[in-house]
């Protein structure tokens, strides 16, 4: 099976933040998650570099739109490899492949009569780059709208209302968790869609509307195209069979703002473009700082990413988020919970788990493999094993922080038998070898089953038990016939302070 994961295209307006590293570490946790299974998965970020904000950033330092992407955008690519996330490609909306596959896009909407030209008069949220039909103030930002008058293209929306609502009702896994969905479906009922301004004359920061060069194209029509643009060159390549298959199990990792856009407009332009749908839809809820959203127009919210890994190590921002997030709701973000939660999962039971282990066995392990099972250490398996289906239907639901603790919880209950057991106090050579025995099983599963959370820290455990580096999912439950077991320090140290 091949697996299409997307991020959002981050606007290339601002340095990446931990909001941005949220969504991408969902992305990255499932992608893991599927290539352990065995499945094929690709994972795609990007930059979304045109548009009236970039412009304005750009004016305001004082730069060429251009600099500012080009800098921009090498922040992001850089900060997803320090973050230790395996992108597979990045995609710039500014590359001249993109561009002329935005406009093979246009020129398909306009061959269908998707399209016509009109004037718009709106109030306009710059940050957002969205028109707001009601109120004087953006809900997101907080700020004045701005009055827009302008000739547009304009996308027949309205014709797609029916047919959305279908899609979305027909297809109970379109949109999770089910709160967005249910959002969505209230807002498609509640009234006629209007059609979609899709073309801007009020910037020259876009990809120019095919024979219309007054216009360029509304940044947002320009960034959803960049999820096609990524997978293939071209429309024409993009609609080869070998493509297709991607595609048509793709997944859009994104943020409760830009549910709309992902749900309504971009169902729809794909309609129109007779392109099929994504699979799903994964929104995540926001976080927050000091209860207010993390977002570059609220300085005070903003957490480095980068800083905060040299601190907690890679896999301890991995871990904090996919265990504390709780789909569909808002996190509030907080140092004290982050030490504290690494702390205890990652240092205390996991770290304490392997060491004790590894200082068990590293003299004695070959004794064990003469032993009879340990009855416990083999109930603890099929616990594994039961924990094992509930990480997997966890994420089948679309729900990564479920199969988080339910590893997490897998390897309290291994610690408790460990504390209870005490086999550094058995004296009996048999009783004890059936300990080790046993306990080298158990912790064999449970570096398979961490791995899409903490891959570098089970890859040290996996160290610690003499097993190969890459971890597959079908040897949890297996009995390992042979093995060795090296104390190599701790496998994730305890933070002290951020
Ligand atoms: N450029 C558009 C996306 C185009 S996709 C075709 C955009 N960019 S953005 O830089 O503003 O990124 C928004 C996304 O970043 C959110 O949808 C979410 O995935 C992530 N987040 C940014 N701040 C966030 C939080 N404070 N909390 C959670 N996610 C956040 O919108």
């Amino acid at each position: 099976m091949q697996h299409y994961l997307t991020t959002p295209i981050y606007y290339a307006s601002g340095a990446p933040h931990l909001g941005h590293a949220y969504t991408t570490l969902i992305a990255d946790c499932v992608k893991r998650y599927l290539l352990l299974r065995g499945d094929a998965a690709m994972l795609i970020t990007g930059t979304d570099e045109h548009g009236q904000k970039i412009e304005r950033t750009a004016q305001t330092a004082g730069i060429a739109p251009q600099t500012l992407v080009d800098e921009l955008s090498k922040m992001f690519r850089d900060t997803w490899a320090l973050l230790g996330i395996d992108v597979d490609r990045f995609e710039r909306t500014t590359s001249a492949t993109h561009e002329a596959f935005a406009q093979a896009f246009w020129s398909r909407l306009a061959e269908r009569d998707e399209i016509y030209l009109d004037t718009y008069t709106g109030r306009y949220c710059v940050e957002c780059e969205q028109y707001f039909t009601a109120g004087e103030t953006c809900p997101v930002h907080r700020r004045p709208l701005e009055t827009f008058e302008e000739a547009s293209w304009f996308f027949r929306l309205s014709r797609y209302r029916d047919r959305l609502i279908t899609h979305i009702e027909t297809n109970e896994t379109f949109i999770l968790p089910i709160e967005r969905r249910n959002e969505v479906l209230a807002f498609l009922k509640g009234g006629e869609l209007k059609d979609l301004s899709i073309s801007r004359t009020s910037t020259r920061w876009g990809i120019p509307v095919p024979g219309d060069a007054e216009h360029v194209m509304y940044v947002w029509i320009d960034a959803l195209v960049a999820y096609l643009s990524a997978l293939a060159p071209s429309l024409e390549a993009f609609e080869t069979d070998d493509i297709q298959r991607w595609w048509r199990n793709t997944t859009h990792f994104i943020g409760k703002d830009i549910l709309t856009f992902h749900a309504v407009y971009w169902p729809a332009l794909l309609m129109a473009a007779g392109i099929a749908l994504p699979r799903s839809l994964m929104v995540n809820g926001w976080l927050t700082a000091f209860g207010r959203k993390i977002s570059k127009s609220d300085p005070e919210t903003i957490v480095d990413p980068v800083e905060l890994t040299e601190k907690v190590g890679r896999d301890g921002l991995k871990w904090y988020f996919l265990k504390t997030v709780q789909l569909g709701q808002d996190v509030d973000y907080s140092s004290d919970t982050l030490v504290q939660t690494v702390n205890a999962d990652l240092a205390n039971n996991l770290g304490n788990l392997f060491s004790r282990f590894a200082g068990l066995a590293s003299k004695r392990l070959a004794e064990a493999w003469r032993a009879p099972g340990e009855p416990t250490a083999m109930l603890l398996r099929d616990n594994n094993r039961v924990r094992a289906v509930a990480i997997a239907m966890a994420f089948e639901a679309g729900n990564p922080p479920a199969a988080a603790r339910a590893f997490i919880d897998a390897a309290a209950a291994v610690n408790a038998w460990f504390q209870q057991a005490e086999p550094w106090k058995v004296a009996d050579e048999a009783g004890f070898a059936a300990l080790l025995w046993g306990a080298y099983q158990v912790l064999a599963d449970l570096t398979v089953m961490g791995t899409p959370f903490l891959p570098e820290t089970m890859a040290r455990a996996r160290a610690v038990l003499g097993l190969p580096g890459d971890a597959r999912w079908d040897e949890i439950g297996r009995c390992h016939e042979t093995a060795r077991a090296q104390p190599t320090g701790p496998i994730y140290a305890r933070i002290t302070q951020i």
